[in-house]
């Protein structure tokens, strides 16, 4: 029996921090309406006390939206935690994510605080929150640079106060995957509640290691992930949704589900690019343009006797049409011959090989061959 992996989407509250990425209310509603019908089980839509255009989104979105648990952000203060409470009025399945700095670095320098002030101030978010909703998450800011054994307290303490869901995030994407899966085990091993609550995964990709540290998180416990579609997300991004699921998906042996439809990833991640202005890299995993393109002769030669040889997925499976080999000077006469086929050309081998030495000489110059020059240059 596979374990179940909840998914947190954050793609309207940390993505959606990205300069030049906000919508507007009407949009968010949009994408809130593809996370659902994409599987994901809690959608993070906001911070309601950072502006009325925010708050008025989540409002819309808790009418609009009902099968996920809506969820707002507030830091560990009263109006904040005000807001998201009002925010959440309408919203069937509601979630407050209230939380505070963790790391010494943090309770220093940005809340002037001590370690026994911020687990006070924490408790009394946790219980102001449990007067709204049920369901209350606490972020332990910074958790990746965090002292364990305060961290470890710190989880303790909110749990007993109330807290359903206990993120332990590496906000500054600091950690490498054994440090945070550590941090995990650490964390079920010293916390004597940890049972009564879900321990949730949040980390940013500034060494590129958010996927890496997610699924080490999993590894160790966690039962929720906190992920952007495309992985878009303050500085470097947070973890992509895309490529946490499909992991799991296509590493089975691992013995985790989630509830997402994969054929709808492409698809949203078009959609969300596209909306929040922010294009894919074209070597992203599982959605760029060239996670199923092959350009050099030797993979498209293998490609080509068997998808196996080169491809760990069907593109099928994550929405993507099709598969494609690009024509370039690095490419072989075997994918040349399977163009030209698909175009209704068949030659013998001599003329093939003309006609592969005259391709050279045009991708050198063109870079990628399309069906119009293989056209040209057969006539
Ligand atoms: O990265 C972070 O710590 C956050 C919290 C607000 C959850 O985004
Ligand atoms: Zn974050």
């Amino acid at each position: 029996m596979s374990q179940r992996i909840y998914i947190f989407d954050t793609t309207l509250r940390d993505g959606e921090q990205v300069p030049g990425s906000q919508l507007s209310t009407e949009e968010k509603i949009v994408v809130a309406k593809e996370l659902e019908r994409l599987g994901v089980d809690i959608i993070e839509a906001g911070f309601p006390v950072s502006s009325p255009g925010d708050f008025r989104s989540i409002v819309e979105i808790s009418k609009a939206v009902t099968e996920p648990v809506i969820c707002a952000l507030s830091r560990a203060k009263k109006e904040d935690i005000d807001a998201a409470g009002e925010a959440l009025k309408f919203a069937k399945r509601k979630r407050i994510h209230t939380g505070i700095g963790s790391s010494d670095i943090h309770i220093r320098n940005k809340f002037n605080s001590t370690r026994d002030q911020i687990v006070e101030q924490a408790i009394a978010a946790v219980k102001h929150a449990r007067t709204y909703v049920e369901d209350v998450e606490f972020y332990a800011e910074d958790a990746g640079r965090a002292d364990l054994a305060f961290l470890a307290r710190l989880t303790e303490a909110v749990i007993n106060a109330g807290a359903t869901v206990v993120n332990i995030p590496d906000t500054t994407g600091y950690c490498l995957p054994d440090e945070y899966g550590n941090k995990i085990k650490y964390i079920y091993e010293h916390v004597s509640n940890v049972h009564k609550a879900i321990i949730s995964i949040h980390c940013h990709n500034d060494l590129g290691l958010a996927t890496a540290n997610t699924l080490a998180g999993i590894q160790q416990g966690a039962r929720q992930v906190e992920v952007t579609i495309n992985g878009i997300g303050e500085r470097a991004g947070n973890t992509s949704l895309e490529e946490v699921v499909m992991a799991l998906q296509v590493h089975k042996e691992l013995g985790f589900e989630t509830n997402i439809n994969a054929k709808r990833l492409f698809p949203v991640s078009q959609l969300v690019s596209e909306m929040m202005n922010m294009p894919v890299q074209a070597n992203k995993a599982i959605v760029g343009r060239n996670a199923f393109a092959h350009s050099s002769g030797i993979h498209q030669d293998g490609f080509l006797k068997h998808s196996e040889n080169y491809e760990i997925m069907n593109p099928h499976d994550v929405g993507v049409p099709e598969s494609s080999i690009v024509l370039t000077a690095r490419s072989g006469r075997h994918a040349l011959k399977h163009r030209l086929e698909l175009l209704g050309f068949r030659y013998d081998k001599p003329t093939l090989d003309t006609i592969y030495t005259r391709f050279l000489d045009m991708a050198d110059v063109r870079k990628e061959v399309n069906d119009k020059d293989l056209m040209e240059l057969v006539r």
